[in-house]
C-alpha cells in the first residue's frame, strides 16, 4: 500500500502493526509511516524559517550591544532577552529539520536571502525598535501562514510553529510598547 495514498486512516492502528512499522522505519528517524506531508518540502520551508530565526538572533544581539544613550538600558535588556529567545527558536527549528532527516543549513553564505526578515542598518535606538517591530510583524504573518499550511498533515511542525508564533506576537507587542515609550506615538497600528 502506498503510504501517500493510504486514505482514509483507521482511528487507531493496531499496536503490533505500529511496532512493526516503527522497526522497519527506524532508519528514517522521526519521519514515521503516518507522516502526511511532503517531507522534502517541509524541510525546505523549515530551512527558510531557520534562516529567519538566525537573522533575528544576529539583529537583536547587535542591537543589544549597540544600543546607547539616555534611557537605553531597559531597551538593551529587552533586545538581549529577545536575542536569547530567538536563539531558542533557532535551535528548535534546527532540531526539527534534523528529526525530519534534513541537515540544518547554518551556512552564512546566502543567509540573508534565505530569511524572511532583514538584518537592518538602524543607526539609533528608535530606528532599531522600528526595525525589530517590522521584522516581528513579518515573522508573525509568515508563521501564521505556515501553521495553516501544515494543518493536520504535520502536527509536530505545526505545534512547534504555534509555540514560536506566540513568542513572536509577544515580541511584536514589546517592540510596539517600547516605540510608544520612546517616541510617544504608535506606529503601524492595526
Ligand atoms: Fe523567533
Ligand atoms: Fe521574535
Amino acid at each position: 500500500m502506498d503510504k501517500q495514498t493510504a486514505q482514509p486512516k483507521p482511528f487507531l492502528t493496531d499496536v503490533k502493526e505500529l511496532r512493526e512499522r516503527a522497526r522497519k522505519n527506524i532508519a528514517s528517524g522521526g519521519v514515521t509511516y503516518t507522516y502526511q506531508g511532503d517531507v522534502k518540502k517541509t524541510i525546505e520551508i523549515l530551512q527558510a524559517v531557520l534562516a529567519t530565526e538566525i537573522v533575528c538572533v544576529l539583529r537583536y544581539t547587535m542591537h543589544a550591544v549597540a544600543a546607547t544613550g539616555i534611557s537605553s538600558e531597559g531597551v538593551k535588556a529587552e533586545f538581549a532577552q529577545h536575542a536569547k529567545e530567538e536563539q531558542g527558536h533557532m535551535n528548535e527549528v534546527a532540531e526539527r529539520i534534523n528529526q525530519l532527516g534534513g541537515r540544518p543549513d547554518f551556512n552564512p553564505t546566502g543567509l540573508a536571502t534565505r530569511a524572511a526578515s532583514e538584518y537592518g542598518n538602524a543607526g539609533n535606538l528608535v530606528d532599531m525598535i522600528k526595525e525589530n517591530l517590522i521584522a516581528e510583524r513579518i515573522a508573525v504573518d509568515h508563521y501564521r501562514e505556515l501553521i495553516r499550511y501544515f494543518g493536520d498533515d504535520d502536527p509536530g511542525t505545526r505545534t512547534m510553529l504555534e509555540g514560536i508564533l506566540r513568542v513572536e506576537e509577544e515580541h511584536a507587542n514589546d517592540m510596539h510598547d517600547l516605540l510608544v515609550a520612546h517616541e510617544g506615538r504608535p506606529m503601524l497600528r492595526g
